[in-house]
């Protein structure tokens, strides 16, 4: 019985650093997840009747170490219940803490009875610092390994130089999505049904897809009836090639699948021309490559996002759980850093224009620009005016997306359920 404990307690240690340490969305992660509770559960299972013999264990360095140990696992089993989304990390860090700090005792006590803690008061002293640095040194290096890298990733970082023209740009004229900047993971298309499911996220987001649903980014297509006729009246005088310039930042469920290619008359009453900018355009965006607009950004197609999707009930479900359970593959899918600490520059990616000889057969002309206003004006906290202006600079999303609390209980986003704050989408 002891090897068995022994045993589990090794596999939960080494599934809990790697869990921790490397985050990532695949199959391969989520089956460790069921895994590391799996264990769990049965180590818990077999703790509780052990507690009562507790007393019979000599070392008492075992004793404290099991103590701590089962305290962790049952907070363990109420996280399986309750989950590990951001306003219960405390209790996450509590698991984790109870369990290291029991596992070093155990280990302790285990080293010393096999006669390797040697046999002077200073050899133990000395050999049992040495475990906790150890220690100190994994959990450092795990969280260096989930954090550093993470936040630094695909930072929005301009060119020294800008393109000499629109050929510069995105893919070149070879480019699938041509003359828009707009590029897609391993140049390939994305299935238009993608851009679609802003509806599963309204599952649990509920009341940003409300936000959303009324807001001008949801009527960014062929559900805008300006947009319709810029179009139609663009592809008379400058044909389907040019346009596609347009659909880089409007219709992303018909470029990202090819269906742009076709004239508008052919596409304009299908349901994908009345996406719009859905909850899977911003958040699919992995990398944005300048502050020079048209679109100039890479969007990623995660695959398990099939999985969120799925209409059958029972992977529905698994997902559900393995979002609630373990969050962070679903974050670092769909929200990557730089939306929130360079917001500016990744709304930039769409709202700021040039035209130039592929869309208007002509020259270099600047669109609009609400980025370049934003940084020369004083609230960016770039400009010389911002020496006027308040502590604070304000981004695109204070002023457009400012924090209100949520109703949402499902997934509960922020704080306590019903009373979440939350980006208010698009005022
Ligand atoms: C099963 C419920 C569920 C579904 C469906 C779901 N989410 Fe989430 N989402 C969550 C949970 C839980 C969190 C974490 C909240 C927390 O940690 O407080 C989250 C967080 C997020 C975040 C914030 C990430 C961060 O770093 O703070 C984004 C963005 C997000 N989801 C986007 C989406 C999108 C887009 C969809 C639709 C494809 C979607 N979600 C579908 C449950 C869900
Ligand atoms: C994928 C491209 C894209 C991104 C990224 C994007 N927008 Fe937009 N945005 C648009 C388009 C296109 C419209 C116009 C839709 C329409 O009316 O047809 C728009 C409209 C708006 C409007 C309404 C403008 C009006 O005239 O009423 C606001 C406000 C806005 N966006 C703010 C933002 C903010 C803030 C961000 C960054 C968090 C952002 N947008 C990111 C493409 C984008
Ligand atoms: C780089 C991204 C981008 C490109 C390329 C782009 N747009 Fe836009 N478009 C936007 C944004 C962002 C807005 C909202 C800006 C604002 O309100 O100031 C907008 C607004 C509009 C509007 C006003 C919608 C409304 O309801 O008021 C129309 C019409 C429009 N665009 C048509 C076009 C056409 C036609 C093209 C191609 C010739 C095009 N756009 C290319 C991003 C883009
Ligand atoms: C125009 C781009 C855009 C669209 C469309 C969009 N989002 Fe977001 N979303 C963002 C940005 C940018 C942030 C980060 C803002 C910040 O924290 O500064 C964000 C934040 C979030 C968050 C985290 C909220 C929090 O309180 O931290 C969730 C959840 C989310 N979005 C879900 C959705 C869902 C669901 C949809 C569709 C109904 C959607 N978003 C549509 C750009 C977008
Ligand atoms: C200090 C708050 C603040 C910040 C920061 C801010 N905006 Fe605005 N924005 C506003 C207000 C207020 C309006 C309405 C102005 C009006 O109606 O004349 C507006 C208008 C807009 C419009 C609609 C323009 C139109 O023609 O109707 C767009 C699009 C927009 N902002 C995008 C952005 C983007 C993108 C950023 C970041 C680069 C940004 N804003 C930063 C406050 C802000």
């Amino acid at each position: 019985m002891e090897r068995w404990r022994l045993r589990s307690l090794l596999a939960l240690a080494a599934s809990a650093i790697y869990l921790y340490g490397f985050p990532s969305t695949t199959i391969s992660y989520e089956l460790l997840v069921l895994f590391h509770l799996a264990i769990g559960i049965l180590l818990t299972a077999l703790l509780l009747p052990f507690l009562f013999r507790l007393q019979r264990v000599d070392a008492p360095l075992a004793r404290i170490g099991w103590a701590f140990l089962v305290v962790g696992a049952v907070l363990g089993v109420v996280l399986i219940f309750i989950g590990t989304l951001s306003r219960l990390k405390p209790w996450l860090f509590a698991h984790i803490a109870l369990c290291v700090v029991g596992s070093l005792f155990v280990a302790t006590a285990w080293m010393a009875s096999h006669g390797w803690l040697g046999t002077t008061a200073t050899h133990r002293i000395f050999r049992f610092a040495g475990l906790v640095l150890a220690t100190t040194a994994i959990a450092a290096g795990a969280w260096w390994s989930r954090e550093t890298a993470w936040r630094n990733a695909n930072r929005i970082v301009n060119p020294q130089m800008p393109a000499a023209s629109m050929d510069g740009e995105g893919d070149g004229p070879q480019g699938k999505f041509f003359p828009s900047s707009a590029q897609t993971k391993h140049n390939s298309y994305i299935p238009a049904k993608y851009f679609m499911q802003s509806d599963a996220c309204q599952r649990c987001h509920a009341d940003i897809y409300k936000q959303w649903y009324s807001s001008a980014h949801h009527f960014s297509s062929f559900n805008n009836q300006w947009y319709r006729k810029s179009i139609e009246y663009m592809q008379g005088v400058a044909g389907v090639q040019a346009s596609k310039w347009c659909a880089g930042c409007h219709d992303p469920s018909l470029l990202f699948s090819g269906l742009f290619d076709k004239p508008i008359k052919e596409i304009v009453d299908r349901p994908e021309a009345k996406a719009g900018l859905s909850c899977l355009m911003c958040h699919s965006i992995v990398q944005v490559k300048s502050t020079m607009g048209q679109g100039d950004f890479v969007l990623e197609y995660p695959k398990l996002h099939e999985l969120a999707a799925s209409d059958n009930p029972v992977v529905r479900t698994l997902h559900d759980f393995l979002v609630r359970v373990n969050p962070e593959p679903h974050r670092r899918t769909f929200l990557k850093p730089f939306m929130r600490t360079q917001t500016a520059e990744f709304c930039a990616s769409c709202h700021k224009v040039h035209l130039d000889v592929p869309v208007n057969h002509y020259r270099w002309v600047r669109g609009f620009n609400e980025y370049d206003n934003w940084q020369a004006s004083g609230v960016s906290g770039q400009g010389a005016r911002s020496f006027y202006y308040p502590a604070n600079p304000m981004m695109c999303a204070d002023c457009h997306m400012p924090q209100v609390r949520s109703g949402d209980s499902r997934a509960r986003t922020r704080r306590c359920p019903r009373r979440i704050r939350i980006r208010r989408s698009w005022s």
